[in-house]
């Protein structure tokens, strides 16, 4: 077999950048390691969804109400379960958890970092086959060393974040992750079953050609948006287009190919949804972090998303993210012609 040694594992990598810093303890290698095990798990199942009794409504409602998937509380008990057995993290929130739980074992105690995450993202499109993912963020914990993980942990400003990431399970499976020295992308090896370094140091275009938004609910958004929507549908060569419009209604892959191509994801208040429908802490935040890193901005239309200082686990927020030269036509829209702050 022709095995290309020059390709860096996840772990490798990892172990390799981390050991550039000379404190660093190898907790964070160790964590965004159980995550790649979880993820491999998930991505086994996902891929058999189609054919195993696991499709389909596990007919109950998931904290926020809304319904949830089977696969949804699998991957929810897969990275809940690697991450509990695992020496770095202290504690975890979850989408499908009412609260967040702080591991009450004495490595679990002693462990530096919390994750917040959504281990289904996009879970509508389980059913049809269509790109599904999974998004995390870590954070250093507030309270100390030795005690249970406590909701200061959680609720901390997105800028805090030490590293984020997200998994596509797509045509490939990718690992992406940011910490603020860039952000990486491993695809899924299936012959060994590692993820390789396939897409170092991603840089998000400056301007792209692909807008997203739920066109469904256009006439429900408030003027700027409405008034940038057009503007993207009258793109011409002059001025940067013509755009193309591409919404999937998986998150992770509606943005993870603009992060790739250059382009912008919208997701506004709706009448329907004032507060909007993603949720800040394990949607909003771990692709702020991605697409700042990565060159791009990420806003609530307001805001910088990074900077919000959040108040509740599940809270929600409008989401404006992506190239920064779309964000900021965007923000001309928004505003009338000010800057956001950020
Ligand atoms: P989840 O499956 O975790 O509940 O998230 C779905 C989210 C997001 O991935 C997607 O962009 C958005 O919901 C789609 O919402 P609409 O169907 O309202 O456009
Ligand atoms: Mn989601
Ligand atoms: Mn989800």
């Amino acid at each position: 077999m022709n095995v290309n040694r020059t390709v860096l594992t996840l772990d490798e990598f990892t172990i390799q950048s981390l050991r550039q810093f000379p404190h660093a303890t190898g907790e964070l290698s160790t964590l965004l390691r159980d995550i790649g095990l979880a993820a491999k798990r998930v991505n086994v199942e996902v891929n058999k969804a189609g054919l195993v009794d696991i499709l389909g409504d596990a007919g109950t409602m998931n904290v926020q109400g809304e319904e949830v998937k089977k696969l949804d509380l699998f991957a929810n008990n897969q990275f809940m379960g690697v991450l509990q057995r695992g020496i770095s993290c202290a504690g975890i929130a979850s989408e499908e958890l009412d609260d967040f739980v702080a591991f009450d074992d004495e490595m679990s105690k002693n462990s530096k970092y919390v994750c917040l995450f959504d281990p289904l993202d996009g879970s509508g499109n389980i059913d049809v086959n269509v790109s599904i993912g999974t998004i995390f963020g870590i954070y250093r914990r507030k309270s100390p060393r030795g005690t249970l993980a406590a909701k200061e942990d959680f609720l901390q400003r997105g800028l805090e974040q030490v590293a984020a990431g997200y998994i596509v399970y797509g045509s490939s499976t990718m690992f992406v992750y940011a910490t603020r020295r860039g952000v990486n992308g491993f695809t899924l090896d299936p012959s060994v079953g590692e993820f390789c370094l396939s897409h170092p140091n991603i840089k998000i275009p400056d301007s792209g050609n692909f807008y997203s938004v739920n066109h469904g609910n256009f006439f429900q958004y408030e003027d700027g948006v409405k008034e940038y929507i057009a503007r993207c549908q009258n793109k011409t060569p002059e001025n940067g287009g013509p755009y193309t419009q591409r919404y999937i209604g998986s998150m992770v892959a509606d943005v993870h190919r603009n992060l790739i191509k250059g382009g912008i994801f919208m997701y506004p208040l709706t009448k329907d949804k004032p507060q909007g429908k993603l949720r800040l802490l394990y949607e909003c935040n771990p692709f702020a972090f991605i697409v700042e890193v990565a060159g791009g901005k990420a806003t609530d239309g307001h805001q910088r998303i990074l900077e919000i200082v959040p108040t509740e686990l599940h809270q929600r927020s409008a989401f404006f993210v992506g190239s920064k030269n779309m964000m900021a036509e965007l923000e001309e829209c928004l505003t009338g012609g000010k800057q956001v702050a950020g």
